[in-house]
Order: structure tokens, then sequence, then C-alpha cells
């Protein structure tokens, strides 16, 4: 059908249809699309980055501050009957406050061992691997001798604090955290 009426539009015809007018705030902040989308993932690179650094300073910070703390010696007090402990195996305890997981051994020849069951790497608590006969720390896989403390390998650099315990009318009694 044809019309007969005035034209809908007075585009010259064949030039197809208008480019839009570029707004004002276009010519003020000529970015592209592209451009903006670079902008933020440069941003967003740089939070992520900033944000790790973050962490890892506080990581060690924490670990610094754990590792600077002095051990508190400790006042006497009973731990447990001699008669529940058996040889090879460990009881946990906590000394010389509530916050100190400590652990008791009664080693195979028959003395008795306790250590602050906290790992001088990063403060993980450490078991009784029975039949490595070793204190194992899970989190790194450092490992400590069962007899002395002392380190067998992993990352921890210094041996496990030392409590030292007796034995008073059939009680272990745990009587002070010596130097690790
Ligand atoms: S916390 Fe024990 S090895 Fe790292």
């Amino acid at each position: 059908m044809t019309g007969t009426g005035p034209p809908l539009d007075d585009r010259p015809s064949g030039t197809g249809p208008a480019e839009p007018e570029e707004p004002i705030w276009r010519r003020d902040f000529p970015y592209t699309t592209a451009g903006e989308d670079e902008v933020t993932r440069r941003e967003f690179v740089r939070y992520m980055v900033l944000g790790s650094g973050a962490f890892a300073l506080g990581t060690v910070g924490v670990a610094g501050l754990t590792s600077l703390r002095e051990p508190a010696r400790g006042e006497p007090r009973p731990v447990v009957e001699r008669g529940r402990l058996r040889p090879g195996e460990a009881y946990l305890f906590r000394y010389p406050s509530e916050d100190d997981p400590a652990i008791l051994l009664l080693r195979p020849d028959g003395e008795l061992r306790a250590f602050n069951q906290k790992c001088t790497h990063l403060g993980c608590v450490v078991y009784l691997d029975a039949d490595a006969d070793e204190l194992v720390c899970p989190c790194h896989e450092g490992g400590f001798s069962a007899t002395t403390g002392d380190v067998l390998y992993g990352p921890p650099e210094r041996p496990l604090p030392r409590i030292a315990v007796e034995v008073r009318d059939g009680l272990v009694w745990a009587v002070g955290v010596e130097d690790g």
C-alpha cells in the first residue's frame, strides 16, 4: 500500500537511521566501555594484592606475638592419678592456665614427660603418634621428640616448652614450665 500523506520522517532517503547525538557527559568523560572495564579490573587486582599483603602481614604479626609471649611459669597442681597412665600413652591436661593445652606422657621406660601442646611453629596442637613415638603437628608436618621435646623435622625451630612433673602420694603433679 502506498501512502500519499506527508513523509513520516524528513531524513534524506538512503542515508539509514540518524546517528544518535553524543551525550554531553561523554564529551567531558571520554572513556569507552572497554577502557572503563580495564580500569576496574586493574583496581580489583590492586585491591586483591593489597588485601593479600595485609592478611600475610597480620598472620606474621600474630605468629610473632605468639612466639614472643613469655610462657607462664605456673603453680604446682595435681594433674592425674599415676595409676591411670599406661606406658606409651598420652594424657591431655591444661597447664599453667586453662588456656594452655598440655600433654603428659608415660614413656615406655616408666619416665614421665610433659610438654606444652602448642607447636612452636604457629601454635597448632601436637599429638602423640604412638607408632612413631613422636609428637606430631598436623598443620605443617612438624615433629618433636616425645622424650625431650626437641624438633625432629618440619618448620618448627624451637623445642616444645617442657613442664616439670613429679609424683606425690600417687598423683602426678605439674610443678612449673621449664624453658623449651
Ligand atoms: S604449626 Fe606446627 S608445624 Fe606449623
